[in-house]
């Protein structure tokens, strides 16, 4: 049975923590319930907002549409082999107790990703990715119910046109993620040529375990905890840069933080763009920029979305006009229209 709620206050339904209300919420179990909703109530033809656990997106007033909510739940085992184990998640799943879990099997592939805010539904939209490591290497398939075409539709991975923080999925919110596939591994691959990993690591044997602690130990040690302090995440995106404009980046600020490919283009840190123009541990009324990283948005407590949006686009101008580079939102920004 689908659960419907209106006038919602939006405040818990974010990371971020502002305050902003929503029309209508509507949590849904499985493709049933969707179908049930849109049978019984008159406002479901209009397109959704799909909202998960809230952590990617900041919302700068009311939302007057309705939204969806997957909660979906359960992680069972689809096959398996020799090598390989396929993992079915439900998209309300949280994604960092499915990473404990699949640690606490001897499995790996999503250790990395630990402590990732959000839950399984929004891991492909974002195709999240966190110390070497991101979700289209061990993602099979999902499964989705196509509001267009009322009915169940079923991807794998060639489908989804995965790059970085950006897939299919991502530009057709008429897909309602249910069930994720991902395929993981029972041998061990460790990856920890991520700066800091190593170190963290020291001596202790490498195991799925020990990667996915060293990995908590160190987004502990530069990310806010979002139940302490309202955050997003990464508020923006790493600048994507052709071979020419980082060897002009280069140039002029031999000391830029820049992952290049083989081919010369790469990203920019966009952290050390921000702190660059001395934004970083910069406090304006109730929000800021977090002081233990320069990418991260914070609401201190009172802060509204609008306000944190407004810290946001005053840092998109000041890195245009000292760096000529352009910020991209990494978070999703809701309501207020
Ligand atoms: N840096 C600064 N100033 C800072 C922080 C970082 O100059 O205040 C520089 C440092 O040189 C550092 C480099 O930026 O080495 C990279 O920082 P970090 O390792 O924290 O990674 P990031 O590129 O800033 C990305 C993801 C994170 C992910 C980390 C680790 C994006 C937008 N963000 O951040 O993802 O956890 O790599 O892989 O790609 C998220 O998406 O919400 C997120 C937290």
């Amino acid at each position: 049975m689908y659960k419907l709620t209106t006038n919602v206050d939006l405040t818990a339904y974010s990371t971020f923590g502002v305050p902003a209300r929503a029309a209508c919420v509507v949590a849904v179990n499985t493709a049933e319930d969707i179908e049930a909703a849109r049978v019984g109530e008159r406002f479901t033809d209009q397109q959704p907002l799909i909202l998960g656990a809230g952590s990617n997106t900041l919302f700068v007033g009311d939302y007057t549409g309705w939204i969806l909510h997957p909660a979906v739940s359960g992680i069972s085992i689809v096959e398996e082999n020799d090598d390989f184990i396929w993992l079915d998640a439900g998209a309300g799943v949280n994604w960092h107790n499915l990473v404990e879990y699949s640690v606490s099997q001897d499995w790996s592939g999503i250790e990395n990703l630990a402590l990732i805010p959000g839950n399984v539904g929004a891991a492909p939209v974002q195709n999240i990715g966190a110390y070497g490591m991101e979700l289209a290497q061990v993602f099979a398939g999902l499964k989705a119910f196509d509001l267009r075409q009322n009915r169940i539709v079923e991807f794998d991975s060639s489908q989804a046109e995965f790059g970085y923080r950006r897939s299919y999925f991502k530009n057709h919110p008429e897909l309602v993620i249910l069930n994720v596939v991902l395929k993981l591994s029972k041998k061990f691959f460790p990856k920890i040529q991520y700066r800091g990993l190593k170190e963290i690591l020291g001596d202790r044997e490498l195991t799925p375990r020990t990667v996915m602690e060293a990995v908590i130990a160190l987004r502990r040690s530069k990310l806010p905890d979002t139940a302490e302090l309202g955050s997003g995440g990464s508020f923006f995106k790493n600048p994507i840069l052709g071979k020419t404009e980082i060897e002009q980046l280069l140039s002029e600020y031999p000391q830029a933080v820049v992952y290049r490919n083989t081919d010369g283009s790469g990203k920019v840190a966009a952290a050390w763009l921000i702190e660059q123009c001395g934004w970083k541990g910069v406090r304006r009324g109730n929000c800021g920029v977090y002081d233990g990283h320069a990418l991260v948005l914070v609401n201190y407590g009172g802060a509204t979305g609008r306000q944190i949006w407004q810290l946001a686009q005053d840092i998109i101008h000041s890195v245009e006009d000292k760096l000529a580079l352009t910020l991209e939102p990494e978070v999703r920004i809701a309501g207020g229209d």
